[in-house]
């Protein structure tokens, strides 16, 4: 949400800043600004409104601005519509400070008024600007940039990730941050902040991942970095190790079906470290019997697509595990006063680490004395940092803001997570422990066969793609899957979509059910398979057209009812939902593409959402 970038070093800063806002703009898409310092004209700053291809084509490709020292921003709107003087970067009254800013200063107002009552002029209605106008106030008060910056951030409340220049210091960028992404990259031919690697790794695999309370001060040769009281720190050094060629789109046309495809290896990549020798093995958990045996509750704590991630776990878990496991949206969590204690275990599942809910939601059961396991895909992201313990999802970059591997990957590594407490706690059979492990095993090859037939389900998102009402209905493991369905369709395609339980159809929602009401009825899930095809019989006698999602051994059936059948291959019912999901994925991406959406950045949203 937001991403920021700077560049201090011995080339040219402009095209760099520009390089790094594309490979981050699914991050914010609705403006975009860079601000260089150059030797003869002091800072010089671009921004507008609209893609960042606007802002490209209006530098010539950044050749029109010359200096090696810059930022950037490219914006997703909290404060302010997205229009050009809304934009980042945002400059003080005089022109000497710029800064690009990600997160929100919530005590803005009051600190705008007080500047205002000082004389000051604003020109953008953004809580960034108060910032920069306020680092001048302090900058003119002090003499020293870097104390100025300290002021500010001891009057600023809320969340920052900010990238500072002033045309005093020719060759220093500042950055700081609190709860919200930034890393600092060290390059040959100089140093970088941005929010997140992506953005440099076509320059560097050296990182430094800041902490909340930070600042850091880079030049070309150099990175010092503080603590709140300016204290200095040492530096630790990471390094980034995935390709460049995993953040980009390969040949492919969107960055979602590349992700769509890549689910097979990602899933292979995120399950074989962690089977040996038919065990599920997780190093870097430390979990005794004792002290799962001692868990009085489960809570699965997750946003979007990682909490419907958190939806299929609870059925698996507790099925698994005979223990009660709550699902919790973070951002309903973090304020209803939760019964969470010592004896809570709290999962949390991002994709990104950085979703400020879920992150606000971990810290509040941590408080509480809960222990806290962080299922992430982002290496180093805050939530990795800050949980108790972290296990991984080793699906790589996902770059369409619309989530699919990262989802499958999570929804895998759960099922391991549940089958290693099992284990602990005695609540599996031998047999049924084996089943899974070795369905786990083979979820890579049955998701190939799926993707070998793409077609069939670009062929079905052909005949259905100008509905504009789509209901998603399963029972159980079908009805979680669903949500993830729904959610999919209707962020990309922008087609109003719902997911229920089969069974509550009859208690108000079938009102809605018409002729020719588009219905994707999953039925997946053997066990209740017969009660699904019931529903299916309800909606087709008020006349809706039905698109079922089933295994081969129910196929049949399902056609004698069902307008259109898509079969998935059947394996264990806890891992039915990480096959049944991929056609969904594709039904929404094609449907997507047919009524000619911008799959990969869709309208109002941003990836890694770090406001609240
Ligand atoms: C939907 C999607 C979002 C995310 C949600 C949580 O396709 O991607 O719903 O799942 O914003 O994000 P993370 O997993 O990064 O915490």
């Amino acid at each position: 949400m937001c991403g920021i970038i700077g560049f201090v070093g011995r080339e040219e800063a402009a095209p760099v800043l520009l390089d790094g806002l594309e490979r981050m703009e699914y991050r914010g898409y609705d403006s975009a600004g860079i601000a260089v310092r150059s030797e003869t004209k002091g800072l010089q700053v671009r921004k507008c409104k609209g893609r960042l291809k606007v802002l490209a084509e209006r530098t010539c490709g950044g050749r029109d601005l010359k200096g090696t020292l810059g930022i950037g921003h490219t914006r997703w709107a909290t404060h302010g519509e997205p229009n050009d003087l809304n934009a980042h970067p945002h400059v003080s009254e005089n022109g000497r400070i710029a800064l690009v800013h990600n997160g929100i200063i919530e005590n803005y107002l009051e600190l705008k008024e007080h500047l205002i009552r000082q004389g000051v002029q604003f020109t953008s209605e953004t809580d960034s600007e108060v910032v920069a106008q306020l680092l001048e106030f302090h900058y003119r008060e002090c003499g020293n940039m870097l104390e100025a910056v300290g002021r500010v951030l001891r009057r600023i409340e809320g969340s920052y990730a900010l990238g500072i220049i002033c045309a005093d210091y020719p060759n220093a960028l500042i950055a700081a941050r609190k709860d919200s992404p930034l890393i600092i990259g060290c390059g040959e031919t100089g140093n970088f902040v941005a929010s997140d690697a992506t953005a440099i790794i076509r320059y560097t695999r050296d990182v430094i991942y800041m902490e909340d309370g930070q600042i850091a001060v880079l030049t070309a040769d150099s990175v010092d970095l503080f603590d709140d009281e300016m204290l200095p720190l040492e530096a630790r050094h990471s390094t980034v190790d995935w390709d460049v060629s995993a953040a980009e789109k390969g040949g492919y046309a969107h960055f979602m079906f590349k992700e769509i495809m890549e689910q097979p290896e990602a899933v292979a990549k995120t399950v074989s470290p962690r089977i040996r020798e038919g065990r599920v093995v997780l190093d870097d958990v430390h979990f005794t019997a004792e002290y799962a045996r001692g868990i009085s509750r489960i809570f699965l704590i997750a946003c979007g697509s990682s909490y419907h991630v958190g939806q299929v776990s609870k059925y698996n878990w507790e099925r698994l595990l005979r223990r009660p496991v709550q699902v919790e949206l973070a951002s309903e969590f973090r304020y209803s006063d939760p019964l969470v204690d010592e004896k809570s275990l709290v999962v949390v599942i991002s994709q990104s680490g950085e979703t400020l809910d879920t992150m606000a939601a971990m810290r509040e059961a941590k408080r509480r004395g809960a222990r806290t396991l962080a299922v992430v895909n982002v290496v180093g992201s805050s939530i990795a940092r800050e949980a108790d313990d972290v296990l991984y999802t080793w699906a790589g970059p996902e770059i369409a803001v619309a989530t699919t591997k990262a989802y499958s990957t999570q929804l895998v590594l759960m099922d391991l997570i549940g089958l290693y407490l099992a284990e602990l706690l005695g609540t599996v059979t031998g047999e049924e422990y084996d089943a899974i492990v070795s369905a786990v095993l083979s979820l890579p090859e049955q998701m190939r066969r799926i993707l070998e037939h793409v077609q069939d389900v670009q062929y079905f998102a052909s005949h259905y793609f100008h509905h504009d009402s789509v209901f998603f209905i399963g029972r159980n493991l079908d009805y979680a899957m669903g949500l993830e369905g729904s959610l999919k369709l209707k962020e990309i395609s922008y087609i109003h979509s719902e997911a229920y339980a089969s069974g509550e159809l009859k208690h108000g929602t079938i009102s809605l059910i018409e002729p020719g009401t588009l219905v994707v009825a999953l039925s997946t899930y053997g066990a209740l398979f017969d009660k699904a095809m019931s529903n299916v019989v309800e909606v087709k006698a008020r006349g809706a057209e039905v698109l079922a999602v089933t295994t081969g051994r129910f196929s049949e059936k399902m056609e004698k009812t069902a307008d259109a059948v898509l079969v998935v291959p059947e394996t264990h019912p806890v891992l039915q939902p990480s096959l049944g999901v991929v056609p969904l994925q594709l039904f929404a991406y094609y449907v997507a593409l047919q009524r000619g959406c911008d799959i990969d950045k869709p309208r109002n949203l941003a990836k890694s959402v770090t406001v609240e």
